[in-house]
């Protein structure tokens, strides 16, 4: 096999790998797509500041997230279905995850259940709580991720209806799940994702499947999902989970300063700029080109991560330089994990600590906290004009 050099190889190993609405439904955003390229488009026009002799033979990419000690400033990011995209995905990629010495976050539309996964890794990892109108659900979802040993709850803010992704309708991706006869051909041609699948018992909403009343097959329970966002979700319900859970507290889904000052306010110890990776609010900025201004806000009163479009060391550098703490991945390790299951999730960390410990050399700096905006290289503007 030739060497995996960069997440972009094992992105091509991915979409040979996984089947075609399992694909579909990892790399689609919402509607025209804007967003989602603006993610990666706004990433790639950030020019760094190159330096010489200045003698960087130590250098560190440790970090510390909520406290925590972590290898990189990197955690990865909660994804839905995860399980659909190897067989226990959750369990292989918090395991490669934790390993490496970075979060984990799972997803509350996970395939494994947080029971599963903590019985698996034996470690503390976050919880991703989507806000549903059931609040008794919530309240026992919160319980479990306690029960579980979950070291902080990453509330996600801003799914309060769901993005129209084109791609998942006309796959039957929806709710309840009406698969076409084409898709189901395409499973036929990937042999190796279908014998994973075939010898776990793990195939749906592992949170939910078991815990709701009434709910027991994949249409009710596709169905009873869908009536669970709560387009009223305000900042009530936020000040009720924060009081519920009493534990370390990430607000996901941010993208406006007032926003992140109120979420401050109101006890976030972590923010993560995020527009979802693109598949909520289409003509939503890139998450990259918004961080200045709300690091600025609230940098000071927690924590800022940001997350969407994040494709390489680099890209980790770029987000440091503009006042993130620390980035969360998607896409970037859901390649991983689709293409080579548990050894390409830690493929996809180590290439992002190999490419971010070049780019600190190469623009002179020793350590995470010495990068900030002179690494980067803003051209003389009236020259680009
Ligand atoms: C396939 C997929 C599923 C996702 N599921 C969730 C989810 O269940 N909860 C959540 O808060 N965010 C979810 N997200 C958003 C990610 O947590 C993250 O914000 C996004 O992937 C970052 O962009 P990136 O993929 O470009 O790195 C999902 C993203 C993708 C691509």
């Amino acid at each position: 096999m030739t060497p995996i050099t960069c997440i972009e190889d094992l992105h091509r190993l991915y979409l040979k790998r996984v089947p075609r609405m399992f694909v579909d439904y990892c790399e689609s955003g919402s509607w025209t797509e804007t967003t989602l390229r603006r993610n990666l488009e706004d990433f790639a026009r950030i020019q760094l500041h190159q330096r010489v002799a200045v003698g960087v033979d130590q250098c560190s990419h440790r970090t510390t997230m909520l406290g925590g000690d972590a290898t990189l400033p990197v955690a990865l990011a909660p994804i839905g279905l995860c399980g659909m995209q190897h067989a226990d995905g959750e369990m292989l990629a918090a395991e490669a995850a934790l390993d490496f010495g970075v979060p984990f976050t799972l997803s509350t539309m996970s395939v494994c259940s947080i029971e599963d996964v903590a019985a698996f890794v034996k470690r503390p990892f976050w919880f991703q709580l989507y806000v549903m109108r059931d609040h008794a659900f919530i309240g026992r979802l919160i319980d479990r991720a306690k029960a579980a040993g979950c070291s902080a709850l990453v509330l996600t803010l801003d799914l309060q209806v769901m993005g129209q992704r084109h791609r998942d309708i006309k796959n039957g991706l929806s709710t309840p799940p009406k698969p076409t006869l084409r898709n189901l051909a395409n499973l036929a041609v990937h042999p190796r994702w279908c014998l994973g699948m075939a010898r776990t018992r793990r195939h749906q909403f592992g949170n939910i499947a078991g815990h709701v009343e009434g709910v027991s097959d994949m249409s009710s329970l596709a169905a009873w999902t869908a009536e669970q966002f709560d387009r009223g979700l305000n900042w009530n319900d936020v000040e009720w989970i924060k009081n519920r859970w009493g534990g370390k507290l990430v607000m996901k889904g941010i993208l406006d300063p007032e926003d992140a000052r109120r979420a401050a306010d109101c006890g976030a110890d972590a923010i993560v700029v995020s527009n979802h990776g693109g598949r909520q609010l289409d003509g939503a900025p890139s998450s990259i080109s918004v961080l200045p201004e709300i690091a600025a806000r609230v940098g000071r009163d927690c924590e800022v991560w940001l997350d969407g479009g994040v494709r390489s060391g680099q890209d980790v550098f770029k987000a440091l330089a503009l006042g993130a703490r620390a980035v969360m991945i998607g896409r970037a390790y859901v390649y991983g994990l689709g293409a080579l299951g548990g050894a390409g999730v830690t493929t996809v960390l180590e290439l992002i600590q190999r490419e971010l410990d070049l780019t600190m050399v190469l623009c002179g700096v020793r350590s995470i906290a010495e990068i900030d905006q002179r690494v980067l290289h803003i051209p003389h503007v009236a020259m680009w004009r």
